[in-house]
């Protein structure tokens, strides 16, 4: 069977402080959610989504799927307690058909479709694949509180985003043993990196960064209100 795709859109979004949950905080007019579910609908491949959701926000959900046109079977279920809960509870919901499984966290609304396929035809190749950029920056180890106590040397550094893709038994099997081993981590890769499987790398892009805080939010906002600009049609050309 087709690819099937976990968003994780359970979460409070405690550090970025809004009274809504992060994943319904509105960017451009739209909830955070809807990027990432407009992405999904053009992504060929996928069978089915599983979304899990903050309490009472199932209603709201079933309307963004709708408007972005993600003609899928989608399964909405409430978050576990850390996004690696809300993984694992998603991740019991996918079908036995499906050979891949891609994780997604909503709080991420400019990955693309092609950020998607690209993980996914990587972990159908080698078993595991995530998006994710190579370090810019020079990385500084600081003891607290603002001590410089050394450079890590940046070479082989990579920053890990999501989409991340996995062969569906390896993923099961990693959370399987994580919960055993009272393991957390805070993507899905780590937990497939310890049973010592191979994950790949696949360029994932700057754009794709997560919204945590208000200042993210604010540069969100600037990056969709700058696209609607450049895609309406302007007054001197009317
Ligand atoms: N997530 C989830 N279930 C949780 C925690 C997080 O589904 N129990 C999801 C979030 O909705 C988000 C993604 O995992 O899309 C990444 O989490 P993060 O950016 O940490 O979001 P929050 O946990 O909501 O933010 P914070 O940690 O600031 O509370
Ligand atoms: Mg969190």
């Amino acid at each position: 069977m087709k690819a099937s795709a976990i968003i994780v859109a359970a979460g409070s979004g405690v550090r970025l402080g809004h009274s809504t949950p992060k994943a319904f905080v509105p960017l451009g007019g739209a909830p955070l959610l809807s990027y990432s579910l407009e992405a999904l609908a053009h992504v060929d491949g996928i069978g089915e989504a599983i979304i899990t959701l903050p309490s009472g926000m199932e209603s709201a959900a079933r309307t963004e799927i709708r408007r972005a046109g993600l003609d899928l079977p989608v399964k909405l279920t409430p978050g576990g307690a850390e996004r690696q809960d809300s993984v694992r509870i998603a991740l019991a919901l996918t079908s036995a058909l499906a050979e891949i499984v891609v994780v997604h966290d909503a709080a991420r609304p400019f990955a693309t479709s092609a950020n998607f396929a690209g993980v996914i035809a990587a972990a159908a190749r080698a078993g595991a694949a995530i998006a994710a950029i190579p370090l810019a920056d020079t990385l500084k180890q600081v003891s607290e509180p603002n001590l410089i106590v050394g450079t890590v040397p940046r070479a082989g550094l990579w920053l890990a985003q999501t989409p991340q893709a996995f062969r569906r038994d390896l993923l099961i099997e990693a959370h399987r043993r994580a919960l055993a081993a009272g393991i957390v981590a805070t993507d899905d890769a780590d937990l497939v990196q310890r049973l010592g499987a191979t994950v790949e790398v696949v360029a994932g892009a700057t754009l794709n960064f997560k919204i945590t805080t208000a200042d993210d939010l604010a540069v969100a906002a600037a990056i969709v209100a700058a696209r609607a600009d450049r895609s309406a049609p302007s007054s001197s050309n009317r």
